[in-house]
C-alpha cells in the first residue's frame, strides 16, 4: 500500500514524464500550457488510490491516470469559454490568452488525447474501463447543458441542482475511482461502492466550489470570485437563499439574477449581502458535512483493512475543506 504522499508523487512523476507537444504548435501550445499548470490533479490521484486500495499494479493504471486528467482539463477549456471565466489557476484562461477557436480545438484535441492514453495499456477489463469513461464523458456534457439551461430558468429546484452537479462534476470523480478499481480487478460490489464514494465526495466538492466562487480570493482560489453570480448560475447558495429568504428577499434575488450588467460589481455585492443576511455559508457547510458522512459510509462498506482506506479518507478531508 502506498501513502497519500507516495500516491501524489506518482501522479507528479507520471505527468513530468509526458510531453504534450506536436504540430501545429498553435494546437498543442495551449495543451502544454494547461497541463503544465497542474491544478490539484485529484482525479488521477483518486484513480491511483482506488487501484492501490484493491491491490492493483499501479503502473497498469498510469496512462488512465494521465488520460483522465487530460480529459478533465479539456472540459475546463470549454467550460471557461461557456462561463466567460477569465482566470484559472491564477493564469489567463486559454480563450483569453489565445482565442475562442483555440479553446474549442485544443480542447477537442485533449479529449482525443485522453482516449489515446487509455488505449496505451492492454488490460482484460479495458472494454468496461472505456465504457465507464465514455459514459462519464456523455454525462458531463449533459450536466454542462443543464447548468447552462438553469441560467435562464427561475424555477430550478435543489433536487434538480443536485442532479446537475452529479452529472457535471461528481461522475468524473466516481468514474476515476471506478476505473482505478477496474484496473485492479476489484469485485463488482466494491467497484460500485467506490463509485458511490466518488459521487458523494464529488457532490460535496462542487458545493465547496460554489462556496469558493462566492467567498474565495483570486490569490488562493485562482479563479475570479463572483463569476457564478455574474453568470446567473443557479448554485446551491442561490437556491438555499431562495428557499430560506422572505418573499421580499426572494423577489430581490430573482430580479438580480435576471440581469447581466457590463460591470457586475454592484450585483455581486447585493447578492452576497442577501446570502450573509440568511447565513447561507453555514447552510452549505452543513450539506457538505452530510455528503462527507455519506461518503465515509460508502468507504465503510468496502471489505478492506481500515488502514488501507486512509489515503482516500485523507483525500476526502482535504478536498472538502479546501481553499483552492
Ligand atoms: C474544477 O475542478 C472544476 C470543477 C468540477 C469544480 P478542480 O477544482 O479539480 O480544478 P483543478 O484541476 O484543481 O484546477
Ligand atoms: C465545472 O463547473 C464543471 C466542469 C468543468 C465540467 P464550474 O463551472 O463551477 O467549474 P469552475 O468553477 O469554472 O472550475
Ligand atoms: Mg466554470
Ligand atoms: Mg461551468
Ligand atoms: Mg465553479
Amino acid at each position: 500500500m502506498l501513502t497519500l504522499n507516495q500516491l501524489s508523487d506518482k501522479v507528479t512523476e507520471y505527468f513530468n514524464a509526458e510531453q504534450f507537444t506536436g504540430n501545429p504548435q498553435q494546437l498543442f501550445d495551449p495543451i502544454a500550457y494547461t497541463l503544465a499548470q497542474g491544478g490539484k490533479r485529484i482525479r488521477p490521484l483518486l484513480l491511483l488510490a482506488a487501484n492501490d486500495l484493491f491491490g492493483g499494479d499501479i503502473e497498469q493504471a498510469r496512462y488512465a491516470a494521465i488520460g483522465i486528467e487530460t480529459f478533465h482539463n479539456f472540459t475546463l477549456l470549454h467550460d471557461d469559454l461557456m462561463d466567460k471565466s477569465p482566470v484559472r489557476r491564477g493564469k489567463p484562461t486559454v480563450y483569453v490568452k489565445w482565442d475562442q477557436n483555440t479553446a474549442i480545438l485544443s480542447g477537442d484535441a485533449m479529449n482525443i488525447l485522453a482516449f489515446q492514453y487509455f488505449l496505451k495499456t492492454p488490460h482484460r477489463n479495458l472494454h468496461e474501463i472505456l465504457q465507464t469513461f465514455q459514459q462519464t464523458s456523455m454525462e458531463i456534457c449533459q450536466g454542462q447543458q443543464y447548468d447552462m439551461n438553469f441560467e435562464k430558468r427561475d424555477d430550478v429546484t435543489i433536487p434538480e441542482y443536485m442532479e446537475m452537479i452529479r452529472l457535471k462534476t461528481a461522475v468524473l470523480l466516481g468514474g476515476a475511482l471506478k476505473i482505478g478499481a477496474l484496473y485492479a480487478e476489484a469485485a463488482p460490489s466494491d467497484t460500485d461502492a467506490i463509485y458511490n464514494f466518488g459521487i458523494n465526495i464529488g457532490l460535496a466538492f462542487q458545493l465547496r466550489d460554489d462556496l469558493l466562487d462566492a467567498y474565495g480570493t483570486l490569490e488562493t482560489f485562482g479563479k475570479q470570485p463572483g463569476t457564478d453570480i455574474k453568470d446567473n448560475k443557479k448554485t446551491i447558495l442561490f437556491l438555499k437563499a431562495l428557499q430560506k429568504g422572505s418573499p421580499a428577499q426572494r423577489q430581490q434575488l430573482n430580479a438580480l439574477f435576471a440581469t447581466t450588467p457590463d460591470d457586475p460589481t454592484q450585483k455581486i455585492k447585493q447578492v452576497l449581502d442577501i446570502y450573509a443576511q440568511l447565513d447561507i455559508r453555514k447552510e452549505v457547510e452543513t450539506s457538505i458535512a452530510e455528503l462527507h458522512n455519506n461518503a465515509m459510509k460508502n468507504l465503510d462498506s468496502i471489505a478492506r483493512p481500515e488502514s488501507d482506506k486512509q489515503p482516500l479518507q485523507q483525500i476526502a478531508n482535504k478536498l472538502l475543506n479546501r481553499l483552492i
